[in-house]
């Protein structure tokens, strides 16, 4: 009988002894679920499998991550939140303004993110001194999409300023095609406004009026203008706009269906996942008039604040894989966007990931680069959402072109 007591220890001090071994699963709540996106997200789970981490899958779908945030309040609310989630810049200060995020200075500190991440983005990772979140990319959002046989068929070459923009976009409605690829749903207004604002007033109008939130600026004439461009872009977009999701944009660009779509580079991620090639199937530049400017934004992973070791060790393996630079080639490769990390090679890039990484340190350089405000990098949510309400209701036509820049100065300040 003692042999059998001997031996029963034995097995239970090993079983015990391997499960101290295997980290714990990651809940991870985000919103990537367009064939891109989960493209790049399989690079994450492939390689934190690797890793013995196994990925509990808590997609939300709907493009932006509105939809998401709602649904990770619902579950913080009642005690039970994600062990790590997607999230855009002052959403991350946001939570961690309650308290709701884990130190990550431990694997910060292992892994020298202070010396790679550039300053911009550690205003997001970073609270009180704290990492808080592992920056995944940095995606830019004011792209144009051009499907290339379309403009060839028609003789356009690609415009570099608005006037020609708007010719092209002439030429293409003329034609019977779709000229302008959109979804109607206000992040994706909001996502072309980035753009635009940069086209009329660069950084300087964009500092001015959305990230100080300068009154006399939001008013402005040139905020007029930007609306006036926007009633421009309302001209080109086919009947069933409406409620479309992003990446059905995306297709209709990468069928033929239509010329152009303005839409952060996940958008690449889309072309990429249909088998196309810049420059050959698929061109990529940037809002004619936005060139030498960036309204950035990045995905990062917030880890929650939880008492169970095994999910400690797990999240703070998943920011140690997030950040390392091999991950941060091969996820950003598919993804569409640039590493988070300035050390990064571009060699495994295409050329419009070779472009944006380019382009993201000029802008570095030059001071040009804003936080955009459709994705959470230039105000907090209650501003985001307010300028969501006024750019989205002048796309559909409840304002004119200066009534919404006066709609815009009330709503910002009502929300503030
Ligand atoms: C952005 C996010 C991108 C992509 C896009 C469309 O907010 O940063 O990674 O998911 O929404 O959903």
């Amino acid at each position: 009988m003692r042999k059998l007591t001997k031996n029963l220890t034995l097995v239970a001090a090993l079983l015990a002894s391997t499960s101290a071994v295997r980290a714990a699963d990651v809940e991870v709540l985000h919103w990537w679920t367009s064939g891109g996106e989960a493209a790049a997200l399989n690079v994450l789970k492939e390689d934190l499998a690797g890793q013995g981490i196994g990925w509990n899958d808590m997609p939300v779908a709907g493009g932006g991550g509105e939809s998401a945030m709602t649904v990770l309040r619902a579950r913080v609310t009642a005690g039970d939140p994600p062990t790590a989630v997607q999230m855009l810049g002052f959403d991350i200060q946001d939570w961690a303004e309650e308290g709701a995020l884990a130190d990550l200075n431990l694997v910060a500190a292992e892994e020298g993110w202070d010396a790679v991440v550039p300053p911009a983005l550690q205003a997001f990772s970073k609270h009180d001194g704290k990492w808080i979140a592992a920056p995944v990319n940095i995606h830019s959002s004011n792209w144009v999409w051009a499907n290339k046989a379309v403009l060839e068929e028609l003789g356009i070459a690609q415009p570099t300023t608005w006037d020609e923009f708007v010719a092209a976009m002439q030429k293409v409605k003329d034609s019977g095609k779709t000229a302008l690829a959109h979804g109607g749903q206000a992040w994706q207004e909001a996502t072309v406004f980035d753009g635009v604002v940069l086209s009329v007033g660069g950084v300087d109008l964009y500092r001015k009026a959305f990230v100080e939130l300068d009154p006399e600026a939001l008013g402005s004439d040139e905020i007029a203008a930007v609306f006036e461009r926007m009633e421009t872009l309302r001209g080109f977009v086919d009947d069933n706009f409406s409620g479309r999701d992003w990446n059905l944009a995306s297709a209709m660009v990468i069928n033929g269906e239509a010329a152009f779509q303005i839409m952060g580079d996940w958008a690449k991620g889309e072309f990429l996942n249909a088998g196309k090639v810049p420059g050959d199937d698929f061109l990529c530049f940037r809002v004619p008039g936005s060139q030498g400017s960036l309204s950035i934004l990045s995905d990062q992973f917030a880890m929650f604040g939880v008492t169970d070791e095994d999910a400690k060790a797990a999240q703070a393996e998943m920011a140690r894989s997030i950040m390392s630079p091999a991950f941060q080639s091969a996820f950003n490769v598919v993804k569409g966007s640039v590493p988070a990390r300035t050390d990064v090679p571009d060699e495994a890039f295409d050329a419009c990931g070779k472009q944006g990484m380019q382009e993201l340190a000029e802008g570095a350089a030059n001071d040009t680069l804003v936080g955009s405000i459709a994705h959470g990098h230039a105000n907090r949510a209650s501003v985001k959402n307010a300028i969501y309400d006024v750019v989205t209701a002048h796309f559909n036509g409840e304002y004119d072109a200066q009534t919404a820049a006066e709609e815009l100065v009330t709503a910002v300040e009502l929300a503030q």
